[in-house]
């Protein structure tokens, strides 16, 4: 049997009944994609439904604001995607009213849509034949077919991307992209691939010839850079704190965190105190360590190895905001935790 009908069927018997899959409407492929691209299936759903509940449509998206928008993102990390789902969302409101583009070669030119994503919704929502080549894809080509050419090299994502293509199905690419991307989810898992029920285990070059744990080949990742952040969290009398919004074009752009000094090294207290900016110098008791070894939160090019001080004193500038507001604000993830557990 060809390849695309033997996966399709193994994908109409084993397929998962997921939100996304009970529709062709792109707006919804569209969001569902950008959230998978950052997280599982199941720690995607929830988010999904966040986004839908209060953004039912790329209108109601297009008319929020970008907190609103890092806020419900928040968690998922990446939060440029974010702001290109805004961004995309208002462009398709106010510019294209409201009609999503409806062919591969439009939707790739939207921002935050690579190959992927226009060709998983060009497929799924217009039948298409464009094939959507995910890490799962990558793990299941590489294996079936015995490729070990790197998926993260220039020639190995065009290489997989051609075969791909080569086997997509022409009559039924929606079921086909999707049955793909299940079946290396499902089936040809990264680790304890359920070869003995495969379909694909005849024919398979990895499990033939034992190389199930070599494929696919991914080139090392540069080197991680370690960071060193030191937060100050204010609390005054009056029950406030300061927190800042992040600018520029580095990690976590637009979200809010306590004033941050970073140091070169493992900050003490006497470098702390130096390196301090003039605004926050202003300190009546010295700040007092939260947590004793830094909190290592690890990004995928930095480790940042994370001390929270708390700072108190009686007052602080205008820009101080309540302490029971601060739940409101988007923040990274590391913020949130310590926000939790440090219960103000
Ligand atoms: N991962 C990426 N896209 C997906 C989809 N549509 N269904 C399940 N997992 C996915």
């Amino acid at each position: 049997m060809p390849f695309d009908k033997e996966l399709i069927n193994w994908y109409l018997e084993n397929k998962r009944d997921l939100p996304w899959r009970a529709t062709k409407d792109p707006y919804r492929i569209w969001l569902s994609e950008i959230i998978l691209q950052q997280t599982r299936v199941e720690q995607g759903k929830p988010y999904y439904f966040k986004f839908l509940d209060a953004f039912p449509d790329v209108f109601s998206l297009a008319n929020a604001s970008e907190e609103e928008v890092l806020k419900l993102w928040q968690g998922l990390g990446y939060y440029s995607r974010a702001r290109n789902l805004l961004f995309t969302a208002r462009h398709i409101a106010f510019e294209l009213g409201g009609k999503f583009p409806a062919s591969y070669r439009e939707l790739v030119k939207l921002k935050g849509v690579g190959d992927y994503t226009a060709a998983a919704i060009s497929s799924i929502c217009y039948e298409e034949a464009q094939a959507a080549v995910d890490g799962n894809v990558y793990r299941v080509l590489a294996r079936i077919f015995g490729i070990d050419t790197p998926t993260n090299s220039s020639l190995g994502i065009k290489q997989f991307r051609n075969l791909a293509q080569d086997l997509i199905s022409k009559k039924d690419p929606a079921n086909f992209n999707q049955a793909l991307i299940e079946f290396g989810s499902e089936q040809c898992k990264p680790r304890n691939p359920l070869c003995s029920s495969c379909p694909f285990a005849a024919k398979c070059v990895a499990f033939n010839q034992n190389r199930i744990s070599e494929l696919p080949v991914k080139l090392k990742k540069l080197k991680v850079r370690k960071r060193h952040f030191n937060y100050l969290v204010y609390i005054s009398t009056e029950g406030k704190t300061i927190m800042n919004r992040r600018r520029g074009k580095g990690i976590w752009e637009g979200l809010y965190e306590f004033p941050l000094v970073e140091t070169t090294s493992e900050a003490k207290l006497e470098n702390l105190i130096a390196e301090a900016p003039a605004d926050y110098s202003v300190m009546e008791k010295e700040p007092v360590l939260f947590n004793d070894s830094p909190i290592v939160h690890k990004l995928t090019h930095q480790h940042i190895f994370t001390k929270f001080w708390i700072v108190e004193c009686s007052k602080l500038p205008e820009e101080a905001l309540p302490i029971t507001e601060i739940n409101k604000l988007p923040v990274p993830v590391l913020i949130e935790n310590f926000i939790d557990t440090f219960d103000f």
